[in-house]
């Protein structure tokens, strides 16, 4: 900021986990999609380490159904660690401290799935007045990406909220919320202005290309808005939904901005972007890499 004092920064994550994940049944019948491994570590492991590495240390899960198995994730196993220590495993007991070291991470449950908008809604109270970012559980940007302080930055730098957006081949589009914006004057940069979005829009009706993808950084408004937007689109309370209104709107909170993303990122709650997920992982890690790599190789060469 060149002038008076700074706008609030974002400094709470949201982590909504608790959709049903219906195009991962049957894997997710019992478990939730966040917890299926990617590698050797379940998906809403990334995404939390992602909040912190963009320094959010306040993490609210929002969880439903089984929702035991990601609150136990994060929590220690004392007598796991006793066996790994009295073995002189500290490589994997670092492994599984891994997690617990995430810090404070706090669990509020949506008793009924009634949409992502719903869902941050359960928020309202742990957040309170100040902006704050929301990481969907099931969507993994590459670490080597700084999307969300670049996301943090511009909210603070802007006020309102802050979406990402990403260039999709029209023909997924409707698989995804999707914006109409238009350039910032005298801006040549990767933020645009948002000036509508709508919910899956049929191909041919969809204002761009451009898909919300999951990182926000929202201005408390934005419960507000929620409180009372009726169920649309799959009779759920869409995030996409508030998210027009605080586009067309004005006044305190309200303006919605979006960073154009061009980096990796995966949808593990896709049974295809998952599996992409984790060989492209696999390929970039050191222990597994080497081996993958080759053998990969041969196997699309025979295909
Ligand atoms: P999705 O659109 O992927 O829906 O949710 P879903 O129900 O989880 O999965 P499918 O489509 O049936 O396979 C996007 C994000 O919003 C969360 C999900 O956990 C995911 O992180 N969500 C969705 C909630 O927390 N609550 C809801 O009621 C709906």
């Amino acid at each position: 900021m060149t002038h008076g004092s700074p706008n609030p920064r974002a400094n709470k994550a949201v982590i909504p986990a608790a959709g049903m994940g219906t195009r991962f049944l049957p894997a997710t019948k019992a478990m939730p999609k966040e917890m299926l491994p990617v590698v050797d570590m379940p998906a809403i492991q990334y995404v939390v380490a992602e909040a912190k590495a963009a320094g959010l240390d306040d993490v609210l899960m929002i969880t439903g159904r089984s929702k035991r198995s990601l609150e136990d994730h994060f929590d220690r196993v004392p007598a796991l660690e006793h066996t790994l220590e009295l073995k002189g495993d500290f490589g994997k007991l670092d492994k599984i401290q891994e997690a617990t070291n995430l810090g404070n991470i706090h669990f509020v449950r949506q008793n009924d799935a009634l949409g992502l908008g719903h869902a941050v809604l359960c928020a309202k109270q742990h957040v309170g007045r100040e902006p704050f970012a929301v990481l969907l559980g099931d969507d993994l940007i590459n670490e080597r990406e700084d999307l969300l302080e670049r996301m943090i930055d511009v909210q603070q730098e802007k006020g309102g909220s802050v979406i990402a957006l990403m260039e999709v081949p029209r023909e997924n589009i409707s698989a995804y919320g999707v914006a109409e914006v238009s350039a910032l004057e005298g801006s040549t940069g990767d933020v645009v202005r948002v000036t509508g979005l709508v919910e899956k829009p049929d191909a041919d009706l969809a204002p761009s290309n451009l898909a919300v993808i999951g990182r926000y950084v929202l201005s408390p408004a934005v419960f507000d808005v929620l409180e009372r937007t009726e169920p649309g689109r799959g009779n759920e309370i869409q995030l996409t939904d508030a998210l027009q209104v605080l586009a067309e709107g004005e006044g305190e909170g309200f303006g919605v901005h979006a960073v154009v993303f061009s980096g990796k990122r995966y949808d593990t709650g896709d049974k295809l972007s998952y599996l992409q997920a984790v060989i492209e992982l696999a390929c970039d890690r050191d222990d597994l890499g080497p081996g993958l790599r080759p053998w990969l190789k041969d196997f699309a060469d025979a295909l």
